[in-house]
């Protein structure tokens, strides 16, 4: 089988930083087109920047990095600096990187491969706020009967919510953006709170990413020792949920994930449960299916892959 064709979209994020690895770690499924960057966890004028060191690190210059939106579609941006610290990548020693930044945009670069590409041959990665995917679709409806799948980190149904009660961060950051691309008709997987917070970095799994004793292994057990400590806190958990590799490990080994094809509406209105994903994961009403909605994972194969893979790069 051919490696599959991807556009990740990203606002890195330890956890987006290590789904990049995997993806530039998986030639042989996955053909990275592109990283389109996003306002997120911090602002797009770092995301980009994170996304290039990423890529350094891994040894993959020559991969096309751009920025996208630096606000969401209607609302203010809403950071996430008190999980991910000021950079985005607190945790081991950042340096600058040299690669370069593409001049065209990220929802033009979105746009224009959907276009180039044969349809039904490009899967869209979302790890972050819906920013540049709802713009896209917004502004060339052409290209989403092209999208192949968007397969996304983003809402929850048993989780609820981690930025509020009732939702989830990237949602909520861009609820109106995560509306339209639900009611895109676009082929649609979520990963949900409800499966990333079953990935957990616990400390055997960080110790056997440092154990591989290579650059990379060591920049991302520093990234997750930073990372988990806001959950362990926060949850009591064991280690910190590894959220958006979910996407890119579902794209090489789908049989670690298992859901159900069930309508997901967002809520766009109300204050109080403002980027709610309301999932009828009982099937109580008689909606529409629109997104495969994960609920549950092979914690340790989906760690084991991870491991696995990144002693690759
Ligand atoms: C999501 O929010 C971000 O903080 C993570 O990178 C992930 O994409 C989890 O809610
Ligand atoms: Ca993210």
């Amino acid at each position: 089988m051919s490696a599959r064709k991807i556009i990740i979209d990203t606002d890195p994020g330890q956890d987006d930083a290590v789904a990049i690895l995997l993806a530039l770690a998986s030639p042989q499924e996955i053909d990275l087109l592109g990283i389109t960057c996003v306002a997120g966890n911090v602002p797009v004028s770092r995301t980009q920047i994170n996304a290039r060191i990423i890529c350094e690190l891994a040894g993959h210059r020559q991969i096309k990095v751009f920025a996208g939106r630096a606000a969401p579609l209607r609302r203010p941006l809403v950071t996430a600096e008190y999980v991910h610290g000021k950079t985005g990548l607190n945790g081991p020693e950042l340096f600058e990187p040299t690669m370069p930044l593409q001049s065209q945009g990220g929802v033009e670069f979105i746009i224009e491969t959907l276009r180039a590409e044969p349809a039904g041959s490009v899967t869209l990665c979302p790890l972050g706020p819906l920013s540049n995917i709802a713009e896209a679709f917004q502004s060339a409806p052409d290209i989403i009967g092209r999208v192949q799948e968007v397969v996304l980190m983003g809402g929850a149904y048993f989780e609820v919510g981690n930025i509020t009660p009732a939702a989830e961060f990237n949602i909520f950051v861009d609820p109106e953006a995560a509306n339209i691309v639900l009611k895109s008709g676009a082929p649609i997987t979520m990963m949900p709170l409800d499966v990333t917070h079953k990935a957990l970095t616990t400390r055997p799994r960080i110790e056997a990413l440092r154990a591989l004793d290579t650059p990379v292994g060591h920049f991302t057990a520093e990234m997750l020792d930073f990372f988990e400590r806001f959950d362990i806190e926060k949850y009591g958990s064991e280690g910190g949920p590894l959220h958006d590799p979910c996407v890119i490990a579902y794209l090489i080994r789908p049989d670690l994930f298992s859901g159900r094809h069930i309508n997901v509406e967002i809520e766009t209105q109300s204050e109080l449960t403002l980027g709610m994903t309301v999932a009828d994961w009982w099937g109580v009403t008689d909606r529409p299916a629109n997104a495969l909605f994960m609920g549950d994972l092979d914690a340790d194969g989906f760690f084991d892959l991870i491991t696995q893979r990144l002693a690759l790069l």
